[in-house]
C-alpha cells in the first residue's frame, strides 16, 4: 500500500482504503480503480492524498470494518443539526453501532495501530472523533479494561469534540494562522461540549467529564481547568493521547501529516510531562503489537 498525494495521482490506480465523507458515508470503496472523474471529485472535496495498492502489497487489515465505521460516524453526524442548534441529542442511537465497533476491535486485537487516516481538509469532527475512539479503545484493551469500562470510555470519546460544531468552519479549516481571539474561541470547545452532553441523561456522567478534560495535560499545561496528574480522569488521559496521536498523523489545512515515527517519538518525549506514562506505554504497545 502506498500513500499518494492527490496532485501525483493518476487514473488506473486501485484504491487500498475506502474513502469516507465527513458525514460517514463511503464515497469510494477500496478495490475501486480510480478514474479521472473520481480523482477530480476527491480534489474538489479537498482530500490531500489516498492509499492505493502497490505491487508488493499484503492484504491491509483494519480493526474496524468499513460498514461499522460508517454506521458509527453516521450515528453521530446525523445529529449535527442538534449539536449546532442546542436541540435534544439522541445519544442512544449511537450505542448499538458503537458496541459493535468495540466488539470488532476486540476480535481484531492482533491488528496493530498506526495507519493514519486520510480525510478531507474540510472534515475535522466526526471522522476524527470515531478514529480517536478506536485508538482509545485499543489503549483501553491494552490496559486490561473490562467490557463495561471500554463502553464507558468509548461513549465519552465518541463525543469529545462536539463543542467544535459551535466554532465557525472558517476558523476550523483556515490555512493561515489564527488570531489570539480565534484560538481562545477554539479553546472553549471542551466546555461547550460538556454543556451539550450534561443536558442529557442517556450518557454516563463520566462521558461529560471526558469531553471537558480531553485537553488537560498530565503536567498541568492544558485547558480548561488546568488539572494535572491523577486529578484528570483516567479516561480523559487516554483521550488526550489518542487525540494527539490521530491529530499528528493527519494532514491539516495548515501543515502536512507527521510520520508514525515522529508522532511516537513526540509522545514518548512527553511521557510523564504532557501525557500519562502508563497511557503512552499502552499506546506504544498497541502500535508495536506487543
Ligand atoms: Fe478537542
Amino acid at each position: 500500500m502506498e500513500k499518494v498525494a492527490l496532485d501525483r495521482l493518476s487514473p488506473g490506480r486501485v484504491l487500498a482504503r475506502s474513502i469516507f465523507l465527513a458525514d460517514g458515508r463511503i464515497l469510494v470503496r477500496k478495490k475501486v480503480t480510480l478514474s479521472s472523474s473520481i480523482i477530480a471529485k476527491l480534489r474538489e472535496l479537498r482530500f490531500p492524498a489516498v492509499y492505493v495498492e502497490s505491487a508488493t502489497d499484503d492484504e491491509i487489515k483494519e480493526p474496524v470494518s468499513d460498514f461499522t465505521r460508517s454506521e458509527v460516524i453516521q450515528s453521530v453526524a446525523r445529529q449535527d443539526y442538534a449539536f449546532r442548534n442546542g436541540k435534544s441529542i439522541n445519544f442512544l442511537a449511537c450505542r448499538e453501532p458503537l458496541q459493535k465497533m468495540i466488539e470488532e476491535i476486540q476480535e481484531n486485537r492482533h491488528i496493530r495501530l498506526g495507519m493514519a487516516e486520510i480525510r478531507s481538509l474540510n472534515d475535522s469532527i466526526y471522522n476524527h472523533m470515531v478514529q480517536v475512539c478506536i485508538i482509545a479503545v485499543k489503549i483501553g484493551i491494552q490496559m486490561g479494561y473490562s467490557q463495561f469500562k471500554l463502553l464507558e470510555l468509548a461513549l465519552g470519546v465518541l463525543f469529545h469534540d462536539i463543542g467544535m460544531t459551535r466554532i465557525s468552519a472558517d476558523v476550523l479549516n483556515r490555512i493561515g494562522g489564527l488570531t489570539s481571539d480565534e484560538i481562545a474561541q477554539i479553546k472553549t470547545h471542551p466546555r461547550t461540549g460538556y454543556n451539550l452532553i450534561r443536558q442529557n441523561r442517556d450518557l454516563p456522567e463520566v462521558a461529560a467529564e471526558i469531553v471537558l478534560q480531553h485537553h488537560e495535560r498530565y503536567n498541568g499545561s492544558g485547558y480548561s481547568q488546568k488539572l494535572s496528574g491523577f486529578h484528570i480522569n483516567e479516561y480523559a488521559r487516554i483521550t488526550a493521547v489518542a487525540d494527539v496521536f490521530d491529530a499528528m498523523l493527519t494532514e491539516k489545512p495548515y501543515r502536512p501529516a507527521k510520520s508514525l515515527e515522529e508522532t511516537l517519538s513526540y509522545l514518548k518525549e512527553q511521557k510523564g510531562a504532557e501525557f500519562d506514562p502508563v497511557v503512552v506505554d499502552a499506546l506504544t504497545a498497541a502500535v508495536d503489537g506487543e
